[in-house]
């Protein structure tokens, strides 16, 4: 790929009017959301979501995101919203929970990694809104990339990676959240979570009054009898994966600590160069706002080993271990 110039923009009207236009002519435009930066292209444009798949070096069946700027964008995409679906968006719209439904005509199959359904989100960050809005159609996003690399939660994360293979980026600061959206399927009788996120399943359930789904694959190991089929198919791929190898610790809070002090000592006894992850336990939203940073700063530090400490896998906690477990390839020491 020829390297171009990414060009730099702030959320003043003018910049955000520049970003439009870019997507307007079938460009990249990065942009901060509530979770993580997302890689923008024009969702009703094959040529430009095409775009997308090369700039991330992402698996063509890996379906996009489709983020809208306003709860009537999901109308005009759509008849078919359904009860359940208008509760949820009543509840958790704008923010980090996308809907996946049946896909409309509007939106093409690259759009979609060629499945007959599409996930819709309508973040709540004021400039992510604002440039979609601008752009005046739906905005197909993955997270800002490299595919395979931990999400960026930094405009310097989305240069990092995709500097010179975009056309532009609108700086935001951190994002709040740190983590993905949730990403639940509406199109089966009950709800079922694809992907875990900052809204949790007992969220769900408590607004709609009822028991939903999570994905069963969710949080195993990739078992080796080819029955392993995550339904979200971003989920089955290598993700977050820093190049340090990565060990997750569990058990009893006193020997996890113990445990990774003494896997340090030994480690750089032999000259390795140990980074250590370990968040308090009772603070999953500190976690999930770090985690992708700390991934990207073990790297940046060229750790050979990270040495992490589990969180409980409960509420927020799951969705963050999640992550974590991907991270590390599943390589888990009880203890
Ligand atoms: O928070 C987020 O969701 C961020 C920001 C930018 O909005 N976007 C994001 O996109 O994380 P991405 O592409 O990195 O992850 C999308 C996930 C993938 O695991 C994908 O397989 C799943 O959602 N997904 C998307 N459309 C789907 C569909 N129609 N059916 C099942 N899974 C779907
Ligand atoms: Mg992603």
């Amino acid at each position: 790929m020829e390297a171009i110039d990414t060009l730099c923009l702030k959320d003043t009207k003018e910049d955000l009017e520049k970003a439009a236009e870019i997507i307007k002519n079938g460009g990249l435009v990065a942009f901060p959301t509530e979770t993580v930066y997302g890689l923008g292209a024009d969702g009703t444009n094959p040529e430009a979501v095409k775009k997308i798949y090369e700039a991330k070096g992402r698996p063509s069946d890996n379906p996009t995101i489709v983020h809208i700027a306003d709860k009537e964008d999901l109308d005009n995409l759509t008849t078919l919203v359904s009860k359940d679906m208008r509760i949820l968006m009543d509840a958790f719209w704008p923010g980090p929970l996308t809907m996946v439904i049946t896909k409309p005509d509007e939106i093409p199959y690259v759009t979609t990694g060629n499945l007959e359904t599409v996930g819709v989100r309508m973040p709540e960050n004021k400039i992510a809104r604002d440039f979609i809005r601008a752009s005046g159609t739906s905005i197909a996003a993955p997270s800002a990339n490299i595919s395979g690399r931990p999400s960026p939660t930094t405009a310097q994360h989305v240069m990092d990676d995709l500097g010179g293979r975009i056309d532009a980026i609108i700086q935001g600061g951190e994002c709040k959240i740190g983590i993905e959206s949730t990403v639940v399927d509406m199109t089966g009788e009950i709800p079922m979570i694809l992907r875990p996120g900052y809204i949790t399943k007992e969220d769900i359930e408590r607004v709609l009054r009822k028991p939903i789904l999570i994905d069963p694959t969710l949080n195993r190991k990739p078992s080796k009898d080819g029955n392993f089929k995550p339904k979200a198919p971003g989920m089955k791929y290598k993700h977050y994966a820093p190049n340090a190898d990565m060990i997750i610790f569990r058990g009893d809070p006193e020997h996890v600590a113990a445990s990774i002090d003494k896997e340090r000592i030994e480690r750089e006894g032999l000259g390795q160069n140990v980074y250590i992850i370990s968040f308090d336990p009772n603070k999953p939203v500190l976690a999930a706002h770090e985690i992708f940073a700390q991934l990207r700063a073990a790297d940046k530090g060229k750790a050979d080993v990270i040495l992490a400490a589990a969180l409980p896998q409960k509420g927020l906690g799951f969705a963050v271990m999640n992550r974590m477990l991907k991270s590390a390839g599943f390589n888990i020491v009880e203890v």
